[in-house]
């Protein structure tokens, strides 16, 4: 068995901000109700990047930030929601892209789990020597699959992506938790083509829009983080005391902070930047964790959790050690900047 370590991130959001007063001038909400119930302040929404595109980007900076030419990459994982097409997959766009010639490709869907998901994918295929440098990003256009008539969905979601480059070398990944529970698949989805057809009756036709039993996602949410934590650091053999920063999916303040509060943990350890970006779903936590990355947050041998959940519904927990050296400039070098 090989260990696998994180050696580069990268990250990349559309220009086009959206703060919540936009938003207010075309649904019945306000910055009051938006920031208070959700953290929110503004989101980035693409103009006209599709997923492919932020993807490659956030790719390419991961691997110039791991200093790894596109050639060497083994394998690249995509995890997205809104593909670019429902085939080819977005991971073979991006393959392309970026010159990776020799990557084997594909996506996955595990929506706002996606990039846990993916590193644990790539963890598996470098521990068993299948292969060493895995491209694993998060992209999502939301923005494409929003019902911006609904004031209860439009206003929580971003567009946005965020890569890691995982390769073999030091013990990196510690622990690790994936899960679904399939019967709450109805509370976050998106309906792709209907089944229509000569050989059967007409289903009703569905507008191809996110819905959301948000009340649903939340008392999940609050439930199921604090048991993916407290199993990554059991199965690790660490206490909560020594993890220096849990980076949450950004979904919304008030359900991160119940979470937070069951677990018992100072607030100052978790890292939020719903505020700026909204919820981008499988770019959260990738998008996150390259900011905090390039702010310099990040020291050798800091134990980190990344913990999520999402559409499926899916969760999972992953308990890393950070083996890159920091940015000790605290210099931020990508569009996700601070406010
Ligand atoms: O990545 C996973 C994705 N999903 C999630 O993480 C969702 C988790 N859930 C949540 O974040 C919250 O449930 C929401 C932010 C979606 C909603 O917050 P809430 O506190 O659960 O509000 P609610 O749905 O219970 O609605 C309360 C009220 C309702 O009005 P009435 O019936 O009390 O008169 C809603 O119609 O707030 C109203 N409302 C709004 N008002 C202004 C709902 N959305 C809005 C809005 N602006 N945007």
């Amino acid at each position: 068995m090989y260990d696998v370590e994180i050696v580069g991130t990268g990250s990349f959001v559309p220009e086009n901000r959206v703060t919540n007063e936009d938003i207010s001038k075309f649904v019945d909400t306000s910055d009051e109700w938006i920031s208070e119930r959700t953290g929110i302040k503004e989101r980035r929404i693409s103009i006209s990047e599709n997923t492919s595109d932020l993807a490659f980007m956030a790719a390419r900076r991961a691997l110039d930030d791991a200093g790894i030419s596109p050639e060497e990459v083994d394998l690249i994982i995509l995890a997205t929601i809104t593909p670019d097409y429902f085939f080819p997959s977005t991971a073979c766009l991006v393959q392309a892209k970026l010159g990776a010639h020799k990557a084997t490709s594909f996506d996955i869907s595990a929506a706002c789990s996606g990039f846990i998901f993916g590193l644990t994918v790539a963890e598996q295929f470098i521990n068993t020597g299948v292969y060493q440098t895995v491209l694993v990003i998060g992209a999502e256009v939301l923005s494409k699959i929003v019902d911006w008539n609904d004031r209860s969905t439009s206003v929580l979601f971003g567009d946005g992506a965020g890569a890691a480059v995982l390769k073999r070398g030091k013990q990196g990944i510690i622990s690790r938790v994936t899960g679904c529970d399939g019967s709450g698949a109805a509370s976050l989805a998106c309906p792709a083509v209907p089944l229509k057809n000569a050989f059967c009756d007409f289903s009703q036709e569905k507008a191809n829009v996110l819905t959301m039993n948000g009340r649903e996602i939340f008392k999940f949410a609050v439930k199921i983080m604090p048991e993916c934590v407290e199993k990554v650091l059991e199965d690790s053999g660490h206490s909560i005391d020594e993890i220096r920063y849990i980076i949450p999916h950004q979904a919304n303040i008030r359900l991160v902070d119940a979470a937070v509060k069951k677990l018992q943990i100072n607030q100052e350890k978790v890292y939020i930047n719903i505020q700026r970006f909204g919820n981008t779903s499988g770019a959260s936590i990738a998008l996150a964790l390259d900011e905090m990355s390039r702010g310099g947050l990040l020291r050798n041998g800091d134990l980190l959790i990344l913990v999520g959940f999402g559409s499926g519904l899916t969760y999972g927990a992953m308990l890393l050690k950070w083996t890159k050296e920091g940015n000790d400039n605290g210099e931020e070098k990508n569009d996700a900047k601070k406010d």
